[in-house]
């Protein structure tokens, strides 16, 4: 569908979003921050905040759209995509394609499938996917790839680490550890465990506003073409699968209910943000730190799904 038809001429995206922010202010506050990772368990709950990102480059925001926050697991989306440059299909021969129906963090699907997580998008399947991408370079240079990256699709240059929740998260990574060495012990990571971990610690604590992720996110909604300028930034059906992959594994266990009530490739990450694709149309992404059980942004759900309703732009329409 293109994007006219999924716009039209009557829609005001602006007055949309600044509706969908006070049908979400209810819940404002509401869930729990996530207290595990201690620099988290800080962010004041009460933020929230939401942007559209079209592919005319036009976007609308509505509250705290412009507060760079913790993305967490939404970097596992770009660190997909970049590895999947790298090593094309073989990187399925590491990791699953399947939801897993367990929490993010979980370990037990992995000692009966043998070490090769589930899918991408769980913290185990995320380490192998920042282990792929690390290659045979050094940490530091995937990531000075990744925030090149993430500076170059957000349009801006100010896309850094928040040293602090790095810290944070490698002093409590306890269990993020055991997921690493479960996996190494199988033999499916290439690089010493301490050297995975150091980009996947650093890739969650990236701090990005709602505006810079969405805006980011473009070239998901256009089969892998940055629509602004036509660069392919991951091939065509690359980019169908990536969404494919959100669709059905981006909320792990809470996956079906996003999809049943939003209906949109999504991911979510325990700084509160939720970023979403819309085919054809742009990108989303709202955050909100109190979290549900499933880690997934409380009031960003509300605020999506209402934004769904009053748009229609749930892929199922
Ligand atoms: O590894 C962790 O537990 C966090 N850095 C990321 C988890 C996360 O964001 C889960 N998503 N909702």
């Amino acid at each position: 569908m293109n994007q006219e038809t999924r716009i039209g001429p009557a829609m005001d995206i602006q007055a949309i979003v600044d509706a969908v922010l006070s049908d979400a202010e209810t819940y404002r506050g509401h869930g729990e921050v996530a207290n595990y990772i201690p620099a988290l368990a800080r962010v004041d709950p009460r933020k929230l905040g939401i942007a559209v990102a079209l592919g005319d480059g036009t976007t609308y925001v509505a509250g705290d759209a412009d507060e760079p926050f913790s993305i967490q697991s939404i970097s596992k989306v770009f660190t997909l995509s970049l590895a999947l440059g790298h090593v094309g299909a073989s990187l399925w021969n590491h990791v699953g394609r399947e939801p897993s129906g367990s929490p993010f963090n979980s370990i037990v699907q992995l000692e009966e499938e043998r070490g090769k997580p589930r899918n991408p998008l769980i913290n185990a399947g995320a380490i192998v996917v920042s282990d792929q991408l690390i290659g045979h370079r050094d940490a530091d240079a995937a990531m000075a790839e990744l925030l090149d990256f993430l500076r170059d699709r957000a349009g801006v240059e100010g896309v850094g680490i928040d040293e602090n929740v790095a810290m944070s998260e490698s002093t409590a990574g306890s269990l993020n550890r055991s997921l690493a060495h479960f996996v190494a012990a199988f033999g499916n990571l290439k690089n010493p465990v301490e050297e995975v971990l150091s980009v996947y610690f650093r890739q969650c604590a990236i701090a990005m506003s709602c505006r810079q992720l969405a805006t980011a996110a473009l070239y998901l909604a256009f089969d892998g073409v940055e629509p602004r300028t036509g660069d392919e930034i991951v091939i065509a059906s690359r980019a169908r699968r990536i969404n494919a992959l959100m669709l059905t594994c981006g909320h792990y266990d809470n996956s079906g209910d996003f999809a049943f009530r939003i209906g949109l490739p999504g991911k979510s990450g325990v700084g509160g943000g939720i970023l979403a694709v819309v085919p054809g149309t742009g990108a989303v992404c709202v955050w909100s730190p109190g979290l549900n059980a499933a880690g997934t942004s409380l009031a960003g759900a509300i605020a999506l799904e209402r934004l769904v309703d009053r748009t229609g732009w749930s892929i199922f329409v």
